[in-house]
């Protein structure tokens, strides 16, 4: 075996990637279950990566067969139920570890420097996996997915003097057809998934550049052995390897409870409407999005003006780039920081919830009203953060890590 690696190792890196990635990467030793969500977004990149081979075996990209072959691969292709809904199921898995893992930068201060391309990564990573949930969406035919899609391209249509260009050049015809299906899956199959892919490449490598941050924010580097080791620090392999398997058991149990129960877990992983085929001259009673758009989505209903609540949901995102930049604190850790970080974190989670419930729902004037208030506590958290993060009275963060 050792000869069999000298071999390789003379023409190829691989015992020094190994060591460099894993057997010798020391990642802190306090990390807590939120540490968990890193790997699970892998796991789940790889399901829906496996799955989506398997799929699109047995799918027909056009207008005319999509739908049907859909139901082909529910109820004749061997297991293709299974490999639907693991996909299915999968979307919003990965919306929510991803959800969980970006809540967990925002608790312990993980995009400030020197991480802040680990996290300008991330969010091109997020902006790639909305745009692949979005055109995947579309693949089936159903009312939703040409319903939906219709909503979403005819945003495009605000925009001043290129709008109405614009919206023709995405679908490729003048209405949304099945020129718009076979570009959609020649995107949401090859294009998007190699972007991802090449991102979470260069996340990690970032990542590793700089090395881990921690529930406490400590710099572990700062304090090392006479080998150069941190003292905080732990071989990724075998410690994180062996605790991500728990991570990853909790996980598999909750997917597949939802995979073999409640795959359309009452209408929001997969949606009523989209059970019927798509039908370009019946507009569904009420149209919304997927769960993991609704907080946007609501953001741009609060809006009474077009173009500026397309603005306003552009800026929800946008502003998350730049969150590095925005925050002043001089520690990392929400352990640390002082009450008013506390509770604008706090306040601008629950006012995302609230928005996304507001997403799903249809308007009314009150719920309207209620969305233009998250908005506004949604853009304080960042806009207001260059203040109350120098304003606020911090804790001493210890020299080591506290376990
Ligand atoms: C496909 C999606 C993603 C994958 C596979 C992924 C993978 C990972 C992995 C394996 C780690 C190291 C383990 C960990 O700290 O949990 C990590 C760390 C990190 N990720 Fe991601 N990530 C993804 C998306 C994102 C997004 C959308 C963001 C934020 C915009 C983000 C921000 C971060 C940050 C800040 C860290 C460092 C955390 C720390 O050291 O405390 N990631 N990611």
């Amino acid at each position: 075996m050792s000869k069999f690696m000298g071999w390789i190792d003379a023409r190829f890196p691989a015992t020094k990637m190994w060591e460099d990635h894993l057997s010798k990467y020391y990642a802190p030793k306090n990390f807590n279950f939120l540490y968990f969500f890193g790997s699970l977004a892998l796991l789940v990149l790889v399901n829906q990566i496996v799955t989506g081979v398997w799929l699109t075996m047995s799918f027909t990209p056009s207008a005319e067969e999509a739908f049907a072959s859909v139901e082909y691969i529910m109820r004749d292709v061997e297991y293709g139920w299974i490999l639907r809904y693991l996909h299915s199921t999968g979307a919003s898995a990965f919306f929510i570890v991803v959800y969980l893992h970006m809540f967990r930068g925002l608790l312990y201060g993980s995009y400030q420097k020197p991480r802040e391309l680990v996290w300008l990564f991330g969010m091109l990573i997020y902006l790639a996996l909305m745009a692949e949930a979005f055109m995947g969406y579309l693949l089936p035919w159903g009312q939703m997915s040409y319903w939906g899609a219709q909503v979403i391209i005819s945003l495009f249509g605000a925009i001043p003097v290129i709008g109405d260009d614009l919206t023709q050049w995405i679908r490729g015809d003048y209405l949304i057809s099945g020129i718009t299906l076979n570009r959609f899956f020649a995107l949401h199959v090859v294009a998007l998934p190699i972007v991802i892919l090449g991102l979470v490449v260069l996340h990690i490598l970032a990542l590793h550049e700089v090395g881990s941050n921690n529930p406490d924010g400590v710099d572990i580097k700062k304090k090392k052995d006479e080998n150069g080791i941190p003292l905080d620090g732990i071989p990724f392999h075998p410690y994180y390897t062996v605790k991500d398997i728990v991570g990853v058991v909790v996980f598999l149990f909750v997917f597949c409870a939802v995979v073999f129960f409640f795959p359309e877990m009452g209408g929001y992983f997969l949606e009523k409407p989209n059970f019927e085929q798509a039908n370009a001259f019946k507009t569904p009673e009420h149209i919304a999005p997927v769960w993991y758009f609704t907080p946007f989505y609501a953001i741009l209903r609060a809006v009474p003006d077009k173009l500026m609540g397309v603005i306003a949901m552009g800026a929800a995102i946008a502003v998350l780039f730049v969150l590095p930049w925005l925050d002043r604190s001089p520690v990392r850790s929400m352990r640390y920081k002082g009450w008013i970080s506390k509770v604008f974190l706090l306040v601008f989670c629950v006012a995302f919830v609230i928005l996304g419930v507001l997403g799903v729902l249809a308007p009314t004037p009150g719920r309207t009203l209620l969305s233009q208030v998250c908005t506004v506590l949604y853009f304080a958290y960042f806009l207001l953060m260059p203040f109350y993060t120098r304003l606020e009275k911090t804790k001493p963060v210890p020299e080591r890590v506290t376990g």
